[in-house]
């Protein structure tokens, strides 16, 4: 069963808690929590204790596309155990697991903040597994110096027509991801999702989308999401790097650098004061490419699913 809740009490818990994920630095705990209650509209809750004000959360909100990629019944879980309500993180869990098997979801999956790690061990009690592991690097492009573009690669918004060049590209160059790691989905379906969101990229998924062209050809792409809800939490525009990949052939020539000097031009017209990218903590060449180009960390995450 799931509860509707006062938004007061929501917003009390989520400021209470010191681990949402991707939270700025430096932003205040109430700014947090006006940002991860705008990221979880319509979202049903789950709460502990069942009687009386919350003390810690679980949020569902259902997951069409991965549905429609795994072929089972999907939803995304957050799960919200501020201090001293840990005592009851174990029971809030297994509640919200035996109402949703039998409602018959068959696929969670979940972002913990890596130093949340007592709900880490907790989910994988509950039966999740460990399927990614990302670090978050920031910039703010008013403050950092532009990349050093290379004169030979040209950078251009997106089209139409890129969609089947995007969806190729995408699935050779990304071999990590919450789906290639799991063993239940693997690299073909894993390739196969990356090929699809990578044909989207060129039908307006995300706000900014850039390709580089390079000897003639398309030689990798960027693409960036307005993160709706920071402009009025923290005061300032987010945009968020969804997707970036260089063809294999292209690389170590400042693809990256040509892609970002002009991500950095489109951040000012939009006010997009941060941007933030992920990384597959593996993925070190993707690290270090976003590290030359002003990047610096800022938080790390684990990816858990459970399938039943
Ligand atoms: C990540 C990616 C976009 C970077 O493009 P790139 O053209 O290789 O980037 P750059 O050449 O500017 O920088 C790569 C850096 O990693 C280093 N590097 C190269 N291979 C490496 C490896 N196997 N391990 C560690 N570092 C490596 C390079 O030397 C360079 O750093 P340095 O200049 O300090 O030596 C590209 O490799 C790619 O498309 N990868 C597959 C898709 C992907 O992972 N996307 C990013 C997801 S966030």
């Amino acid at each position: 069963m799931s509860q509707s809740l006062d938004e007061r009490h929501v917003l009390d818990v989520l400021e209470r808690f010191p681990y949402w994920l991707h939270a700025l630095r430096g932003a205040s705990p109430g700014q947090v929590a006006r940002y991860a209650a705008s990221m979880l509209g319509g979202a049903r809750w789950f709460s502990w204790p069942y009687d009386g004000p919350p003390a810690a959360l679980v949020a569902l909100q259902d997951a069409p596309w991965d549905s429609d990629k795994l072929g089972v019944k999907s939803a995304r879980i957050y799960v919200a155990v501020p201090p001293g309500a840990h005592g009851g993180a174990a029971e809030l869990v297994a509640r919200t697991l035996a109402t949703l098997d039998g409602e018959g979801y068959r696929y969670l999956v979940t972002r913990l903040d890596a130093n949340d790690l007592q709900v880490v061990q907790l989910l994988e009690q509950a039966g999740f597994i460990v399927v990614d592991a990302i670090l978050s690097q920031y910039v703010r492009p008013a403050e950092a110096p532009a990349p050093a573009a290379p004169a030979d690669v040209a950078v251009r918004q997106v089209g139409a027509d890129d969609g089947d060049a995007l969806g190729v590209l995408a699935a050779d160059a990304f071999t990590m991801s919450r789906f290639h790691s799991d063993p239940a989905i693997g690299v073909e379906l894993g390739r196969a999702i990356y090929r699809d969101w990578g044909t989207n990229l060129a039908f307006g998924l995300n706000d900014v989308t850039l390709v580089a062209e390079l000897d003639g050809a398309i030689a990798g792409f960027l693409s960036c999401k307005d993160m709706a809800g920071a402009r009025s939490a923290y005061g300032f525009g987010y945009g968020r790097i969804e997707l970036v990949a260089v063809a294999a052939t292209k690389r170590g020539r400042g693809v990256v650098a040509a892609l970002t000097a002009r991500l950095f031009e489109d951040a000012t017209a939009r006010a997009w004061e941060v941007l933030g990218i992920g990384t597959q903590i593996a993925n070190v060449r993707a690290i270090r490419a976003y590290q030359h180009v002003g990047f610096a960390p800022g938080d790390s995450i684990f990816t858990l699913r459970r399938r039943v």
